[in-house]
């Protein structure tokens, strides 16, 4: 009995030992890390390296970041400040946030900083990608794409654009459940990008197909570049490689089929523009660049058109007020959409619209900011940036912060308005398209999407939140409802829709 206790005794003993040695050696590595990090600091500057911590060795903060999402950026700038340093997706990083440290960055594009994604993003968009190329291939690059979002091009997507949000509210409001707003609006921006953007001729197999390769490529963009099976990077790569070849498939059919077309797709726009800019692009960096626009497209407006379905159910007034707006134009007649109504320059006649689009993306940034490199040791903010440092600037944080903002954390889509006009303040605290040389190549197509998509659900929809309170919502990786946002749709005949016309009056008169 006496010789079981003490065995007992010597066990635990043994396991404390270890526990201690364990913790003792992570302290010790942690310690180490913190200084192999502080090591990296240009001695020949005499400011100070930005506060923060680096975290625990390789994975540095990556999994605080994943867990607590805008949580970590908001508690690490409340203890650090507007520019502090961190260790995530295998990279040091200093995180820099308001107005006039973003705008020394973004102007500083080529000078100070150069374009970096991490490991990850950079090998799954490819060597060809936008996001990857700088200096005069990047503004080379820019060019052959600026033809894909011109006036004329974006006029010619408007109908197609307005027929897939019109099918796909005729969907929503057929299902006799509750749709998640936020998985749907993921499979609408990919239609819209697959077949409207791209004018690819997939069936509706191979469509769903593509968006679930697609949805594995997404999900693993920002992820720790570990090649070992079963790792999300490695999920990653297989993702790329089956959307190349069944990309590559849709490209050769398009080139062979292009009868019935009743308009030039970005594809068609894109491959023009290569040869009338002297560098006819290959198969390779079609692939690539076909890619980057869906991946620039998805994810960013599928969170925005959510956000705009919340606001919309947050706020009845602002939808009266819409509605009101569209009849005032004669866009909206007798509860229904006017046929042909429409129009590019329609729709840029909309304020109010205007404003609602523009509070949706400052409340509800998609993007929470840019990645870039320093190429030369820099000042921000009274710190030293060092060279080779990775910098993200931040969008989302200097949104919340700028004080040109009256009552920040409020849905006030007056603020925009022409007696207001917060945002001209100051260039740099609106910023949800980024700004510099690479200033988001798609915002004009985004606006429109959204803009039209507020149309139509003002116009044509019923829609109802489906629980009893509004989702959480979720940044990492790109903003979004916790429950993907549970919402019923009704569809509407003539007469509910007049119904509609007069409680809006109704309700636009208390406005
Ligand atoms: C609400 C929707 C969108 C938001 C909030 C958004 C936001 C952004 C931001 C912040 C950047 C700059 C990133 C940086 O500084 O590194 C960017 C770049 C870019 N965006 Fe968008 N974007 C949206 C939709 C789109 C769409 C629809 C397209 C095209 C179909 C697009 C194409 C691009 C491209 C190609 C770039 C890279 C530009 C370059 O590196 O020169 N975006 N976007």
């Amino acid at each position: 009995m006496l010789f079981d206790s003490f065995d007992l005794v010597s066990a635990l003993a043994t396991l404390a030992a270890c526990l201690v040695s364990v913790a003792l050696l992570l302290a010790v590595s942690q310690q180490l890390w913190q200084l192999r990090w502080t090591a990296t600091r240009d001695k020949s500057c005499k400011l100070p390296m930005p506060k923060g911590s680096m975290g625990f060795p390789i994975v540095g903060e990556t999994c605080h970041w994943l867990f607590q999402g805008s949580g970590f950026h908001a508690s690490r700038r409340q203890k650090y400040g507007n520019v502090f340093k961190t260790h995530l997706l295998g990279r040091p990083l200093i995180r820099v946030t308001g107005a006039e440290n973003v705008r020394k960055v973004l102007m500083g594009e080529h000078s100070l900083v150069s374009v970096e994604w991490p490991q990850s993003t950079s090998t799954l968009l490819g060597p060809n990608s936008l996001a990857n190329s700088i200096g005069e291939i990047h503004r080379k690059r820019r060019k052959v794409f600026a033809k894909v979002f011109s006036h004329e091009a974006l006029e010619s997507y408007l109908p197609k654009i307005q027929q897939v949000i019109q099918e796909t509210l005729r969907v929503w409001s057929s299902n006799p459940e509750p749709i998640s707003v936020y998985r749907e609006a993921q499979r609408l921006s990919f239609h819209m990008a697959v077949r409207v953007l791209l004018g690819f001729r997939v069936s509706d197999d191979e469509l769903r197909h593509l968006f679930h390769t697609f949805q594995d490529f997404v999900d693993n963009v920002f992820s720790l570049p570990i090649d070992l099976p079963f790792t999300g990077y490695r999920k990653g790569i297989r993702a790329r490689d089956t959307l190349q070849k069944g990309i590559e498939k849709a490209i050769l059919e398009k080139q062979h089929c292009s009868q019935g077309k009743d308009y030039a797709d970005a594809l068609d726009i894109l491959i023009e523009s290569g040869k009338e800019n002297g560098s006819e692009l290959s198969m390779q960096e079609l692939k690539e660049s076909t890619i980057e626009l869906i991946f620039a497209a998805f994810a960013t407006t599928a969170s925005a058109s959510t956000s705009l379905v919340m606001q919309l159910l947050k706020h009845p007034a602002v939808l009266a007020k819409l509605r009101e707006e569209l009849r005032a134009h004669g866009i909206l007649h007798n509860g229904c959409l006017c046929e042909g109504a429409l129009r590019l320059d329609s729709i840029c006649g909309l304020k109010y619209l205007d404003c609602v689009v523009k509070e949706v993306l400052r409340l509800y940034t998609p993007v929470s900011g840019g990645y870039r490199t320093a190429m030369q040791t820099f000042e921000l903010d009274g710190f030293q940036i060092p060279k080779g440092w990775s910098v993200m600037y931040s969008i989302r944080d200097t949104h919340d912060t700028a004080a040109v903002f009256k009552d920040v954390d409020a849905f006030d889509p007056e603020r925009f308005s022409q007696e207001r006009s917060e945002d001209k303040e100051g260039r740099f605290h609106y910023l949800p398209f980024g700004g510099g040389v690479r200033t988001c190549l798609g915002k004009r197509l985004a606006t429109l999407f959204l803009k039209t998509l507020a149309v139509e659900l003002a116009s044509t929809s019923r829609f109802e939140l489906a629980t009893r309170t509004f989702p959480r919502i979720i940044t990492v990786p790109v903003l979004h409802p916790s429950d993907g946002l549970k919402v019923k749709f009704f569809g509407l005949d003539s007469n509910q829709n007049e119904i509609m016309a007069e409680s809006d009056e109704i309700l636009g008169a208390t406005v």
